[in-house]
């Protein structure tokens, strides 16, 4: 205002001075006064320029105070939150301390939401990677509208890329509020993840003639083009803002901007914030320390995972959180899982001679499970798995001078599957041997298992109670819902 103000006030003096000039007359007076009033022309070019110049820039910190302002409402109205929480004596997530910046519970802004429905957008304290474990709690703007989390950058503003020809002569690192091990934990987390890159331009084409000359990088450093993110080339004369969105995870965020030719037109870029959404739920059972975390597990320790049908032993060191770290699973070996015990002891009651027939036991020692029906003779595998069977006898001989044997074998559902066999020439009268036989077998549940005398020789018996075992065991289930 000041600067058309004088700029009058010389106006007004000048012609003045022509008043004067002409009341007197001279030709020197007149020449003097043309040559002022040239001066005062550049003069007023000048500072005419210089205005426009300072407009510009008061635009410019115009938009820096108001990007300033909306930080500084956010504070303000986190520090009467907190105010009003205290006074009201109850604890509101929006606290901005050294303690929050620790302790924060909550891994997304869509947690901080489920506390707290009534909460307002605004910057909250967030701690993807888990509470007490990695890194130090971030502080994001929260969407309580849609429970988006926002992580910001130092690269928020309308950026000018400037003249520079050459592919990449422009390039800015972006720096993000956050770590990198919490941002990939956050993404890692969320069911979306996207950012907008803007890029106001023209005449500033992205790729000619199979030359790229802007590009940005992902997350591990690697160059991708802009029209991977849909972004049009910008090669026109006419102004326009090209936009950009990067959807892909595993790529997200942008660590670095980069363009060039620019030098026959302009560009300025605009980056958005990362933005998640979402939760990615764990379907089913955890099939790793990953799944484990994402369902919310924090605490250091020996964990159970089913991988390849079988559960397994792990340990989840969750300070190790990236993905690629060493050490986060360690394999520990498989466990056991037994829905039912099963085991048994059983022994014939007598001796025992028919062919044939499932051999009774009768008596059973332990039957725990009652898979061993002791008026059948045979077991009924309770569960689907892997069994042990053992099968010990004494074969009896009489007296005589031909060969006599005994055969007993082990049948699944009347199919053989194993035989113990004793065969003696000239025996002498009660001359014993042994028969025994050892199985590992895979039954179903339902199927049936038993022993039954398959050949025998007049006068041969299978001996009584103290001598013909029946033992059998479930040794590893196999768990069917897996
Ligand atoms: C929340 O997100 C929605 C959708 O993107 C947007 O329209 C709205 O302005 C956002 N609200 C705030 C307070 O940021
Ligand atoms: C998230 O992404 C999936 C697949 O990419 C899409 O189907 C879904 O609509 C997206 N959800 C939101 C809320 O954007």
């Amino acid at each position: 205002m000041t600067l058309f103000t004088s700029v009058t006030v010389i106006q007004l003096f000048f012609l003045l001075l022509a008043r004067f000039t002409c009341l007197t007359t001279g030709a020197y007076l007149e020449d003097k006064v043309l040559q002022l009033e040239k001066n005062y022309i550049k003069i007023k070019e000048d500072l005419e320029a210089k205005v426009v110049n300072l407009e510009t820039k008061v635009a410019r910190l115009e938009a820096q105070v108001n990007h300033q302002e909306s930080i500084f409402t956010a504070l303000i109205k986190s520090e009467r939150d907190k105010k009003f929480a205290s006074q009201k004596g109850i604890s509101r997530n929006v606290e901005t301390n050294e303690h929050y910046k620790r302790n924060a519970a909550p891994r997304t802004c869509g947690e901080v939401f489920a506390t707290n429905p009534l909460l307002d957008s605004g910057m909250y304290w967030i701690d993807p990677d888990g509470q007490g474990v990695g890194d130090n709690a971030i502080n994001v703007y929260c969407n309580m509208t849609t429970g988006s989390t926002s992580v910001l950058h130092d690269s928020e503003l309308k950026i000018d890329v400037g003249k520079c020809s050459d592919p990449g002569c422009y390039s800015r690192k972006i720096n993000y509020y956050a770590t990198e091990k919490q941002i990939a934990a956050l993404v890692g987390l969320s069911n979306n993840c996207s950012q907008t890159i803007i890029y106001d331009c023209s005449n500033a084409p992205l790729i000619n003639k199979d030359v790229s000359y802007s590009w940005w990088n992902d997350k591990n450093g690697n160059k991708k083009t802009f029209s991977s993110t849909g972004m049009a080339n910008c090669d026109g004369s006419l102004r326009i803002q090209a936009i950009g969105v990067i959807e892909s995870k595993q790529d997200l965020p942008m660590t670095r901007l980069n363009f060039g030719g620019t030098s026959q037109g302009s560009g300025q870029h605009t980056l958005g914030r990362l933005e998640c959404t979402g939760k990615v739920k764990v379907e089913g059972m955890p099939t790793s320390c990953d799944d484990l975390w994402r369902i919310g597990n924090t605490m250091n320790g020996i964990y159970s995972i089913v991988a390849n049908k079988k559960v397994q032993t792990v340990f989840c060191d969750f300070n190790k959180r990236l993905g690629s770290e060493k050490g986060f699973q360690t394999w520990i070996g498989f466990s056991n899982v037994k829905s039912a015990q099963v085991h048994f002891y059983a022994k014939m009651s007598a001796a025992f001679t028919k062919e044939k027939t499932p051999l009774p036991f009768k008596e059973a020692r332990i039957n725990v499970g009652k898979g061993m029906d002791l008026l059948t003779g045979k077991f009924t595998a309770p569960r689907t798995g892997f069994y042990f069977f053992s099968f010990t006898g004494l074969a009896e001989f009489p007296l005589a001078s031909t060969s006599k044997t005994l055969g007993v074998r082990l049948l699944l559902d009347g199919t053989s599957v194993g035989n113990a066999w004793v065969s003696e020439q000239h025996t002498f009268k009660d001359q014993s041997s042994p028969l025994t036989l050892q199985s590992i077998l895979y039954l179903k549940s339902g199927q049936k298992v038993w022993l039954e005398i398959d050949t025998i020789s007049t006068g041969v018996k299978l001996f009584d109670r103290f001598y013909t075992h029946f033992t059998g065991f479930l040794l590893e289930e196999e768990d069917m819902s897996l």
